[in-house]
């Protein structure tokens, strides 16, 4: 491949961000830099950014999907352990039912959104009765919300909304991340915007807050309310010694640091010049590539922050040709393998292949190009040239 002139993502940590950082850790008396205050204050300014009550930050979007799920499973409000996963994902938002002793059932995605494809999804409601629904909002492209939603009314499930690669976004009015009974989020290098590596999970349930703190931290009783801290001795008949050494939960050690939310907190005030420049750059892709290529579809006036930008070639050859045409061009690219997790071996191995048209489509056929605030009008008009080209001179010869 020639020398990488356009990479898929790029950091949104910037110099002035590495300063402030050295500054910050040089400063007297030296911080501790575990997970202390900081971690507190960029949790409470995300969920005022969201619009949620309560958000816990963890070390990976990852763990973030670890965490919904074993909350849910700790909570003891779970009917059953069924729960629908999206093909369209990543490997670690299908990963924690098998760790966790779930049974999934894997879901077509939507022609449309890429998301969960509401038919689909509701044949398997009427016949699974499954508890629990995790879904992806695919790149940033929101899923049609009200028809979830209606479903979720219908089939009283609980919604787990993976929102890792979609920060930012908003269905309609209403930001994506609110809309699960726990969504998860991750801020790796690349992403929306980045904590070097992490991820925090926000809900509006309580319960599963209180659930959410222990669990990321041991399962012990540090970093509750006093008064949730006095019920839970209450409840097990343990005197208050004082002591957070008490361990209620069978937890992980998923922490945040400060070191990590000081530069979180730096990155959420630039949160809207991050969202406006993504989303005005999906905008152009979209509107370069709409009559060339199956691309995401949303509606208009819904708002799509993305970090990559996926199109579909007309097929497996054809994606081929325009991968070799980007990367002769040095622009970085992908295939969209995760379009169908179904395909993978780790699931394959237990449930046998998931094939599904739209999902075996993403999985052959898509493949994605580079989105970052900084990428202008300009680098994406000369992108969508050279996939326009190769895809065109592939389609007169075929
Ligand atoms: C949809 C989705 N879920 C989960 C993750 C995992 O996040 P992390 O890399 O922070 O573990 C990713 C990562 O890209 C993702 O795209």
């Amino acid at each position: 491949m020639k020398k990488i002139i356009y990479p898929l993502q790029k950091d949104t940590i910037a110099k002035e961000d590495h300063r402030a950082l050295a500054q910050w850790i040089d400063s007297d008396p030296l911080p501790r830099l575990t997970m202390g205050s900081l971690v507190k204050k960029f949790e409470d300014k995300w969920s005022d950014w969201l619009g949620v009550k309560y958000s816990i930050a963890c070390n990976s979007g990852s763990s973030a999907n670890l965490l919904m799920y074993y909350t849910l499973l700790r909570s003891g409000r779970l009917k059953n352990k069924k729960i629908i996963v999206p093909s369209a994902a990543w490997v670690t938002t299908v990963a924690p039912a098998i760790q966790l002793g779930f049974e999934p059932i894997m879901c077509e995605a939507d022609t449309k959104t890429f998301g969960l494809d509401h038919n689909h999804l509701e044949q398997l409601l009427k016949k699974h009765r499954p508890s629990t629904v995790i879904m992806v909002q695919v790149l940033g492209v929101p899923n049609d919300m009200d028809k979830i939603m209606k479903l979720k009314k219908k089939y009283k499930f609980f919604l787990l909304e993976d929102v890792c690669a979609a920060m930012g976004s908003k269905y309609k009015e209403r930001k994506l991340g609110t809309y699960g009974d726990m969504a998860s989020i991750s801020t790796y290098f690349g992403h929306q915007f980045s904590t070097i590596e992490g991820g925090l999970v926000s809900t509006n349930d309580r319960g599963f807050y209180e659930l959410l703190i222990m669990l990321r931290s041991h399962g012990w009783i540090s970093g509750l309310s006093s008064k949730t801290r006095t019920n839970l001795l209450k409840k097990y008949k343990i005197a208050d010694t004082g002591t957070h050494f008490i361990f209620c939960e069978p937890g992980f050690n998923f922490r945040l640091t400060d070191l990590q939310a000081f530069i979180g907190i730096r990155q959420l005030e630039k949160m809207d010049w991050l969202v406006e420049n993504r989303s005005r750059n999906h905008n152009l892709y979209k509107d370069f590539l709409s009559s060339n290529f199956d691309i995401q579809e949303y509606d208009r006036s819904s708002r799509v922050c993305s970090i990559h930008f996926c199109v579909l070639a007309d097929n497996k050859e054809e994606r081929i040709k325009i991968i070799k045409a980007l990367e002769d061009s040095g622009i970085e690219t992908r295939p969209f393998t995760s379009g169908n997790q179904g395909l993978h071996p780790y699931w394959f191995r237990e449930y046998g292949k998931f094939n599904a048209p739209v999902a075996d489509r993403l999985y052959y056929c898509g493949f994605f190009l580079p989105n970052y605030p900084t990428l202008t009008t300009k680098d994406i008009k000369y992108i969508c040239s050279v996939v326009t080209k190769a895809a065109l001179k592939n389609r007169h010869e075929a």
